[in-house]
């Protein structure tokens, strides 16, 4: 059987996938990525392509930290746990790499050194002083994910490194605007220190460049193209932080996560390459050459994957990324995906301890939604593709033709290879090839689903149980068509559906595991007469209404619990007993109300301008709907004049009016007026 081979390179290729944080366990959000990885490498594998699949847990930088600290561990037992959670948690979805190490191992620390020094004595690297958030309260500086604040883009409320409401963006450190402790909520204030730079504007017109031909999904390449024309800034690498990997010669300062994290790429594969017992292995894919690298990453991280680490490789003298292939995000039942308001699912807790396949949820993954845009996962739709899709079409007749096979004919009967099958396989491997080409798995499942189809179809017009009774021979070779389809069906789906595969090939009459070995274009070979089938059963079974509305119960009662504790943490804050320092911190002061007027199209805004005795200022205020712009003009009552300036109805809101709300009235406002008192009189 000749070999197809034709992806976009017949060379070595490396697949990688963005690596996980050690920080918390394995949900749906991270299949959007691995799953279809997983897939393409076993796609690959059957065109016959050599590939090596490598990914680690990401252990370094505040994402970690932060747990440690809520978990009272340190780091290192943090990312000890999960990594070792997602050691056990991906084989169990038939997720397998070839090698899965850690960013803390000695291979990646050697290897960040490496690249550092590289860059460094290639002149991309210079120290520059820069202002970075320091908290009074904590008593420490708060980078990325400690601080939060306002993006200088979109204004949306944005973590220190990346604007995570709002356009996405990566932020450097320093940029993020109206700062605040994550730990504390206090605003912190700017501390000057040297930090050290890649000079990312020197890659500019090569990134320009590079990017045009860089292979994956179009919206990798079109985002980062889009964000060098608008002009890069140079790159902070370092922070002030005691976990990760130290800068050499700086006692207080560690490489920035995003430098050591996408370098595991490189010593997890040679951690590979030690572990196959050819240590120089690894240089095939990074050392200038033939082979060809490929990284499955998540939306959120093309700045990353196609700015910062191309120019890392080119300043120190490694392969480029061949192709880069970004999924869209993942919602959960219809809402963005978010663990503190309970819409997550699980892996383990929610999909595996209930007894549910791995196949049905890499199905879902891949089949549910184009690799680009965002997959919305509900079980609804889990439990209707599974039985409308899966066993409606594809298990129906696999088991239908087997099950019928066997009992009359216990083995492959004779027969010849229908022409027009012939061609529909031929269709199908060809729409699998071109979509392994595109990076479009949901094609492989539809081709594999219309296979399917045209597999009930034959038997279904060729009615096999009445000339069964009629003609033995023609049922016979009918059979034996059904049975080249179902060979054909399983060779096809076995990326991804691998356990429900093994079955059918079991039932085929082969050993179970070399499915996997055998190669998308064996597909056209019918199965051999006579071979001796095994037991046919059902191989996929329907998710039934008990246990859907179990499922649906369980994410319910979760969001509920998120809604409810939520709740309860702002009446905590409410009533929470304050310190009279902190109290001091508070500045109440008079002001008079010299100008009010109304927002447009916010039926309860009213921009006000206050006199608070040592300048006017412009706030807004929610009272539009309880007093007439004339009845506030001219009033004097207290404001908070030290509360962080926030945009409300469009408008920058700098301080805010005091009121009480009615006892007798709820909703009713009454602001806290002290006639006769100068502005500027500081409330205590
Ligand atoms: O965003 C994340 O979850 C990171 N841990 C991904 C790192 S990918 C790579 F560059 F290592
Ligand atoms: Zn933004």
């Amino acid at each position: 059987m000749t070999r197809l081979k034709n992806y976009p390179t017949e060379d070595p290729v490396l697949v990688t996938c963005g690596l996980p944080y050690a920080s918390g366990t394995m949900h749906i959000g991270h299949l959007r990525t691995y799953v279809p990885a997983d897939v393409f490498v076993r796609l690959l594998r059957k065109m016959g392509v050599d590939v090596t699949f490598v990914c680690g847990s990401d252990t370094h930088g505040t994402p970690v930290v932060t747990v440690a600290e809520k978990e009272g561990l340190t780091p290192k037992e943090v990312y000890q746990k999960y990594h070792q959670h997602y050691v056990e948690t991906f084989p169990k979805l038939n997720i397998f790499f070839d090698n899965y190490g850690t960013t803390d191992d000695k291979e990646n620390v050697d290897r960040t050194l490496q690249i550092v020094d590289e860059l460094q004595k290639n002149g991309y690297i210079y120290s520059k002083e820069l202002e970075t958030p320091y908290c009074d309260t904590c008593g420490r500086s708060q980078p990325d994910r400690f601080v939060r604040g306002e993006c200088p883009y979109c204004h949306s409320d944005a973590r220190g490194d990346e604007c995570d409401q709002g356009c996405g963006r990566y932020l450097e450190p320093g940029e993020i605007l109206n700062p605040r402790c994550a730990i504390c909520g206090n605003p912190t204030r700017p501390v000057s220190r040297t930090h050290y730079f890649l000079k990312l504007t020197e890659f500019s017109s090569f990134l320009e460049d590079y990017l045009q031909k860089m292979g994956g999904t179009k919206n990798a390449r079109n985002f980062a193209l889009s964000w060098v024309r608008e002009g890069l800034q140079d790159w902070c690498i370092t922070r002030d932080l005691d976990w990760g990997i130290k800068y050499p010669g700086e006692a207080d300062l560690v490489l920035y996560v995003w430098v050591d994290a996408p370098i595991h790429y490189m010593s997890s594969t040679e951690q590979w390459a030690k572990g196959i017992g050819q240590p120089d292995a690894w240089e095939k894919y990074w050392k200038p050459g033939d082979g060809r690298l490929v990284h499955y990453i998540g939306q959120d991280i093309v700045y990353h994957h196609c700015l910062f680490w191309p120019s890392m490789l080119k300043g120190s003298g490694y392969n480029l990324p061949f192709a880069v292939v970004a999924s869209g995000m993942v919602k959960v039942e219809g809402h963005n995906f978010s663990r503190s308001r309970g819409y997550v699912v699980f892996i383990e807790e929610d999909y595996l301890d209930n007894g549910l396949d791995p196949d049905y949820l890499r199905y879902y993954m891949v089949a549910s939604t184009s690799q680009t845009k965002d997959l919305d996962f509900s079980w609804q739709t889990l439990a209707e593709k599974v039985n409308n899709e899966l066993v409606a079409t594809l298990g129906n007749f696999i088991y239908r033709a087997l099950h019928f096979t066997k009992k009359h004919y216990g083995s492959v009967p004779e027969g010849k290879l229908d022409s027009k099958l012939k061609k529909e396989i031929n269709k199908t491997i060809d729409g699998i090839v071109s979509a392994v080409n595109e990076y479009e798995l949901k094609k492989v499942a539809d081709e594999v689903l219309r296979l399917a189809a045209v597999g009930n179809e034959y038997f279904q017009s060729n009615k096999p149980w009445d000339l069964v009774k009629t003609d033995k021979g023609k049922c016979g070779e009918v059979l034996y068509n059904a049975a080249a389809l179902v060979k054909a069906l399983t060779i096809l789906v076995d990326p991804i559906l691998p356990s429900t595969a093994e079955t059918v090939w079991g039932q085929l009459g082969h050993e179970p595991s070399e499915i996997h070995e055998v190669p998308l274009d064996e597909a056209l070979n019918p199965p051999t007469v006579g071979t001796e089938l095994g037991t046919p059963k059902p191989v996929i079974s329907k998710i039934d209404d008990d246990l859907l509305a179990s499922l649906k119960e369980s994410i319910s009662n979760r969001i509920r619990a998120a809604e409810a504790a939520q709740k309860g943490e702002d009446m905590e804050e409410e009533s929470e007993i304050i310190s009279f320092e902190y109290f001091k911190k508070i500045d109440l002061r008079a002001g008079v109300i010299l100008e009010v007027e109304k927002v447009p199209k916010k039926d309860k805004l009213l921009k006000i301008k206050v006199d608070i005795g040592t300048e006017t200022r412009t706030m807004v205020t929610g009272l539009a709907d309880q007093y007439k712009p004339d009845e506030l003009q001219g009033m004097t009552a207290l404001f908070l004049v030290n509360l962080e300036p926030k945009k409300i109805g469009g408008i920058e809101s700098h301080g805010m009016i005091l009121a009480v709300e009615k006892a007798d009235e709820p909703g009713r406002w009454v602001p806290v007026t002290v006639d006769g008192v100068p502005p500027g009189s500081k409330a205590a």
